[in-house]
C-alpha cells in the first residue's frame, strides 16, 4: 500500500472509518515532545513503544528528528534501516519498504529519520497524511519530536491528537515544557513524564521535586523516571530498558504504558532515600 498515493492531501483524520459495513478503529497518534533538547524524548519514545508492544499492541514509532536520526540506535535497528521518513513522504519508497520491524518486540515498527536531510524539507501536510494512514494500521503511532519549537516540532505534531511532554527536574526544562504546552493548546491533552529524577538530590533540596514541577505545570502526570545509569548502558546496546521485566525503572515504563492504554494505575511515586544514621542524629530524626 502506498500511503500518499490517494490524494496526498491532509485531511483531519476521522476517529473511525467505515469500510463496506465494517468499522475500523483508528489508532492513537501521540507526539513526544519537550521544547528543550536532551531531556529524554527519544528514550521515552523507545521505551514506551517497547512497553506497549510487550502488552500486545501494534505500534509504529516515527523518528521525526530529521537530520539527527537517533531512535534507530536506541532500538538497535540502525543496520536494518534502508529507507526513511522522507523517502516515504517523497514517494520514492512505500511505507512497507520503510517500516523496520523491531528485533525484540513483535508488533513494534520503526520509521527512521533521514540523516543527511534538513527538518525544513518535510512537507507538513504530507506528514499529517502519513500519520493518518498509519493510524489505520497501528494501535499507536508515536512520534519522536526534535528539540525546539520550530518547523521540526510543527511537523512532528502535525498528525498527532495527543502529546506526551518530557521534562527533567530543572527550571529551564520545566519552563520549556510550559511553553510547548502553551503552543499545543488543549487539543492535545498533554500528559507529563518527569525524567532523570535523582531522589538523593531532591531530598537534599538541590533538585526540583515532582511536587515542585507539578505545582508549576499542573499537567496530568503520566510517569516519573529516575536518573538511571542502566539507561545509558541499554541505549548503547540497542535494547530499551523496558525489555527487562524487573527493576524499578523498567516497571516505571510499563506503568506509563499501562496508563497510556487507559488502565487505572496508582499515581507514580518517587521513593525518597531513607535517612542515614548521620541525618537521623543531626536532624533529630526528622530527616
Ligand atoms: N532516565 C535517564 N537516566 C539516565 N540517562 C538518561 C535518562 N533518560 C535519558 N538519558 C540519557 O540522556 C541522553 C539524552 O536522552 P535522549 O536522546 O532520549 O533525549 P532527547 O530529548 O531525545 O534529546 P534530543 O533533544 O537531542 O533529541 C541520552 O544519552 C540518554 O541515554
Ligand atoms: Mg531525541
Amino acid at each position: 500500500m502506498h500511503v500518499l498515493s490517494q490524494t496526498g492531501e491532509a485531511v483531519a483524520a476521522p476517529e473511525e472509518r467505515v469500510t463496506t459495513g465494517e468499522t475500523t478503529k483508528l489508532g492513537r497518534a501521540i507526539v513526544v515532545t519537550s521544547g528543550k533538547g536532551g531531556v529524554g524524548k527519544t528514550t521515552t519514545t523507545a521505551n514506551l513503544g517497547t512497553a506497549l508492544a510487550q502488552r500486545g499492541a501494534r505500534v509504529a514509532l516515527i523518528d521525526a528528528d530529521v537530520g539527527l536520526r537517533n531512535l534507530d540506535i536506541v532500538l538497535g535497528l540502525e543496520n536494518r534501516v534502508q529507507h526513511h521518513l522522507l523517502d516515504v513522504l517523497e514517494e520514492t519508497a512505500t511505507i512497507d519498504d520503510a517500516l523496520v520491524p523491531d528485533k525484540h518486540s513483535e508488533g513494534l515498527f520503526l520509521l527512521a529519520a533521514a540523516q543527511a536531510r534538513e527538518k525544513d524539507e518535510v512537507d507538513t501536510e504530507k506528514m499529517r497524511a502519513l500519520v493518518a494512514s498509519l493510524r489505520e494500521r497501528f494501535d499507536y503511532v508515536i512520534i519522536d519530536s526534535p528539540a525546539g519549537i520550530e518547523k521540526g516540532f510543527k511537523n512532528a505534531v502535525a498528525g498527532a491528537q495527543e502529546a506526551i511532554v518530557v521534562c527533567t527536574p530543572e527550571v529551564s526544562s520545566v519552563r520549556d515544557v510550559d511553553r510547548v504546552v502553551g503552543l499545543l493548546g488543549n487539543r492535545f491533552r498533554p500528559q507529563l513524564v518527569i525524567n532523570r529524577v535523582r531522589p538523593q538530590l531532591v531530598k537534599k533540596g538541590t533538585m526540583l521535586s515532582v511536587e515542585d514541577v507539578d505545582a508549576f505545570l499542573r499537567l496530568p502526570l503520566l510517569g516519573v523516571i529516575a536518573d538511571e545509569p542502566q539507561i545509558i548502558v541499554t541505549t548503547n546496546r540497542g535494547e530499551p530498558l523496558a525489555l527487562q521485566r524487573d527493576g524499578k525503572t523498567a516497571a516505571a515504563y510499563h506503568a506509563i504504558a499501562a496508563r497510556v492504554a487507559g488502565e487505572d494505575v496508582p499515581p507514580p511515586q518517587v521513593e525518597l532515600p531513607k535517612p542515614t544514621l548521620f541525618q537521623r542524629l543531626f536532624r533529630g530524626g526528622r530527616a
